[in-house]
């Protein structure tokens, strides 16, 4: 039980290390939540700062993911632990303890911890979700599709894949959480509002 409670904790601190909120600050002297899209993610650093830093942001916050599923995989072989503290990870990013809990959506710590989780299906989904970004330009279009597409695949073949049932069910949760943080996208997206790539946030 400690074991679980310490790892899902180092999870959730790591995913608390903002790096969009850092890299504003340390670059243009802002707040990143109160800019653009209000959201403290690579996506909206693009915005603000530029692709240089955005892309700084993607790998920095991508990377939170894959340290918090290495740690525990280093420390347990249980595989409701390791998806645990992935999902710790996204939570944390989400809602930052160093950041009066006021985060991003999650989705670049989310492709970490599927990449290293889930890597063939989260090639696959990743893949489609990058092209669907160059023919529409809305980023948040193609982390829906990520983060919808690499349950279905797991789920769908999951005799040909034979990933744990941890995983199969933290994926889920996974899912849902990144749907509810990206329900605001989803209603511009249906109105056609979404800014896109390019473009100012609306
Ligand atoms: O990375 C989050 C992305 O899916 C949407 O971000 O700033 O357009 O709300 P944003």
């Amino acid at each position: 039980m400690l074991e679980v409670f310490i790892l899902v904790l180092i999870g959730y601190l790591l995913g608390s290390v903002s790096f969009s909120y850092l890299i504003a600050k340390k670059l243009k002297q802002v707040d990143i939540r109160q800019h653009g899209s209000g959201n403290a993610g690579a996506t909206n650093t693009l915005r603000v700062l530029g692709v240089g830093p955005a892309i700084t942001v993607l790998a920095l916050d991508c990377a939170k993911g894959i340290v918090a599923i290495l740690i525990a995989q280093w420390a347990t072989q249980d595989p409701l632990i390791v998806s645990l503290s992935g999902l710790a990870a996204i939570v944390g990013h989400n809602w930052p303890v160093f950041y009066k809990f006021k985060g991003g959506k999650g989705v670049a710590t989310t492709i970490g911890v599927l990449a290293t989780l889930v890597f063939l299906p989260a090639l696959f989904a990743g893949s489609i979700a990058i092209l669907s970004i160059i023919f529409t330009r809305y980023v948040s279009l193609g982390s829906l599709l990520f983060i919808l597409i690499t349950p279905l695949l797991v789920w769908t073949f999951s005799t040909t894949f034979d990933y744990p049932s941890a995983y199969r069910y933290i994926l889920l949760a996974i899912a849902a959480l990144s749907i509810w943080r990206h329900r605001e996208n989803i209603q511009r997206l249906l109105k056609g509002t979404e800014s896109k790539i390019g473009q100012k946030a609306m």
